[in-house]
């Protein structure tokens, strides 16, 4: 696979839609997405969007978090080279569907779907929200892969929330299978359907779940990991041990901390927050240990420390 070179420059963007269709299967249905945020999630989805044939563009406000985004990318594409999941052509075709950008306006007009993946801030989110509906295409989907937010409160920053709808991928992205589509009251059924679709078209089991804090998988999901850190907390075990609790005991895949540093602990730090803030119950208060772990700078995997250290290969 080779380097991507200087392709962060409005002006190679345009060119590179003029030749958007090299490369894309004629029986695909979506043909441009763009994925705005580069960081765990987006880079993810845009790989997603890439190995199903899709011309994918990639929009971050800063240059440093695309180039890192490509670095990974290529990354875990050639991982899935090595576990027979993808041959080097396939990962070589696909790193080369996504290109990069921090100008959105280039790349969004005649997007079938944007993708927001951005930081979890309602206002933030809002703001681009608001953004999108402005450049993009009247019949484009504007899809939010918030994990907690009201997707309701994001849609109404737009003239036209029926086209507005939560696309909730899961970490890591290209593992993972499960895509929640958050249907809000203002959603039009078309736009359930083409989500529903649209993840089915990038290898993903779609359900659909009504907007209510934290959806299906974060409400219970979060519940876990801060009941874990608090369990830490009061030194009932230790974290390897809390984790094969839940992995031996329960048949989870992996244990809860764990899956927090995947997550980021400042992403789950603000889901928690926000759900404690809204279901109003003591099971969603963030413990001390996980703000304190925020508060300096130790993150999870994506900082190289969490709960757990993270050597740069892992
Ligand atoms: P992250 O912090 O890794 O990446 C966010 C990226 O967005 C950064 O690169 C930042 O520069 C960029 N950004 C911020 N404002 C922007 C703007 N206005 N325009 C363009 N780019 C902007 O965050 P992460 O973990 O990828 O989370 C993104 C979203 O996905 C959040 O809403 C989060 O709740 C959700 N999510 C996260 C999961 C996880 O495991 N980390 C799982 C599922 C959903």
């Amino acid at each position: 696979m080779h380097e991507k070179e200087s392709q962060l420059s409005s002006k190679n963007v345009l060119q590179c839609i003029g030749a958007s269709d090299a490369g894309v299967d004629e029986e695909t249905v979506v043909r441009h997405v763009v994925v705005v945020g580069a960081g765990t999630m987006g880079r993810g989805i845009a790989q997603v969007a890439a190995v199903a044939g899709i011309t994918t563009f990639l929009v971050d406000v800063e240059d440093a978090a695309l180039l890192r985004a490509q670095t990974q990318i290529q990354d875990t594409l050639a991982g899935s080279v090595t576990r027979g999941k993808l041959t080097s052509s396939e990962a070589e075709t696909a790193f080369d569907r996504i290109r990069s950008t921090v100008t959105l306006g280039d790349v969004v007009p005649g997007a079938e779907l944007v993708v927001e993946a951005i930081v979890e801030n309602l206002a933030e989110k809002r703001a681009l929200f608001s953004e999108l509906d402005t450049i993009a295409e009247s019949d484009a989907l504007l899809a939010t892969n918030t994990s907690s937010l009201s997707v309701a409160s994001i849609a109404s920053a737009t003239r036209s929330p029926e086209r507005v709808v939560g696309m909730h991928f899961f970490n890591p992205a290209h593992i993972m299978k499960l895509v929640e589509v958050v249907a809000h009251s203002s959603a039009s059924s078309l736009s359930i359907e083409r989500a529903t679709e649209m993840s089915s078209l990038m290898g993903k089991h779609p359900i659909v779940v009504r907007d209510s804090p934290g959806f299906a998988s974060s409400r219970l999901g979060v519940v876990l990991g801060l009941e874990a850190m608090r369990m830490l907390q009061e030194d009932v075990a230790s974290a390897e041990d809390i984790d094969t609790a839940m992995e031996l005991g329960y048949g989870h895949s992996m244990g809860p901390l764990r899956v927090s540093d995947l997550v980021g602990l400042d992403v789950r730090l603000s889901v928690a927050e926000y759900l404690y803030e809204k279901l109003g119950t003591a099971l969603f208060e963030p413990p001390a240990i996980l703000k304190k772990k925020v508060r300096v700078g130790e993150l999870g995997k994506k900082t190289g420390k969490g709960f757990y250290e993270w050597p740069k290969t892992s």
